[in-house]
């Protein structure tokens, strides 16, 4: 297997990046909209401030390349890798309101809610997450949209990433277990990460129970788990004009983190070793060593 060059990932990452900014502003028009509704103006310009602010677009990164691995066409993955964006972007919108994570910085600028107030923000997300799946419902191909609808809403609901934000709220006003933490990681970050890879094999008419999902399945989940431990990491010690939100949130408020149980070296060493589990896990089909270059990419992130 060889291994991608770091430089070749990022422009990589900055090529899918583009197609999707591209897709994601012409969102409205990827669908065949039958109804006779309109967008009002403010409600698609709360969601273009968050949606274009510059986010680092892994997850569409993910369902594009697996895409393409697999041997699918980039046109059936665009819709998907948009989708996931969304609901990503929704889940930062709400994450950030008061009665959440109540923060003022987002992706390098005010929050949703303190550039549109709290209704247009919540309604902003709602759109975003309600929009995904009209994107993914857009495929021509009825057993794609069956399998992309499972796979988004599960990882986005009650048994993904919602329960996994309603585990971490819990999390500030009692200690939580390693294993719940665990739990909590898997389910508010992993999940969607996941779902983005298996978004990029359903697009590419991948099999559910082929040795490539399962391997993809597994890669996935090591990543999802890695970032949030790093992103826990970086909260700590990042540079805070990079990282683009607030420094030292999860401290200032008790939250149960990586950091209630570990130090900051031995959290990144747990993030090392998912990494290289990750890794070995698509060993036989990663024939170009992007999925290594970017898990290890992800490990080694500063914002
Ligand atoms: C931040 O996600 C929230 C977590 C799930 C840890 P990203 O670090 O991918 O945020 P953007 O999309 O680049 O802003
Ligand atoms: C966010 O986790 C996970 C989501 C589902 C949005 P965090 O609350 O740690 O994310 P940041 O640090 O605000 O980006
Ligand atoms: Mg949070
Ligand atoms: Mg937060
Ligand atoms: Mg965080």
């Amino acid at each position: 297997m060889s291994i991608m060059q770091r430089n070749e990932l990022l422009q990589r990452l900055l090529a899918d990046a583009d197609l999707v900014t591209e897709a994601l502003s012409a969102r409205f028009s990827l669908v065949n909209s039958q109804g006779e509704g309109i967008c009002p103006p403010v409600l698609k310009e709360a969601q273009d401030y968050s949606l274009m602010a510059g986010g680092k677009r892994i997850r569409p990164a993910l369902v594009i390349e697996v895409c393409k691995m697999l041997g699918g066409d980039v046109k059936d993955a665009l819709p998907l890798a948009c989708a996931i964006e969304m609901i990503h972007t929704y889940s930062l919108i709400h994450d950030d309101l008061p009665c959440m994570d109540n923060d003022d910085l987002r992706r390098g600028k005010p929050t949703s809610h303190k550039a549109f107030g709290e209704a247009t923000a919540i309604l902003a997300g709602d759109g975003l997450l309600t929009d995904a799946f009209l994107l993914a419902a857009s495929n021509p191909r009825a057993e794609v949209v069956q399998r992309a609808v499972r796979v988004l809403s599960q990882a986005a609901g009650s048994m993904g990433m919602v329960g996994g934000q309603v585990m971490d709220l819990e999390g500030e006003t009692r200690r939580l277990s390693l294993d719940e933490l665990l739990q909590l990681h898997a389910q508010k970050t992993g999940a969607l990460i996941c779902a983005a890879v298996q978004l990029g094999a359903i697009a590419a008419g991948e099999a559910e129970d082929s040795p490539a999902w399962k391997a993809l399945t597994t890669y996935a989940n090591r990543i999802g788990l890695a970032f949030q431990v790093v992103d826990d990491v970086l909260d700590v010690t990042a540079d805070a004009a990079l990282l683009g939100k607030s420094k030292g949130k999860d401290k200032a408020v008790n939250k149960t983190t990586f950091l209630t149980y570990y130090t900051v070296e031995e959290a990144q060493a747990y993030a090392d070793r998912l990494t290289d589990e990750a890794v070995s896990a698509v060993a036989s089909i990663d024939h170009e060593g992007y999925l290594q270059a970017l898990a290890e990419y992800l490990a080694k992130r500063i914002y």
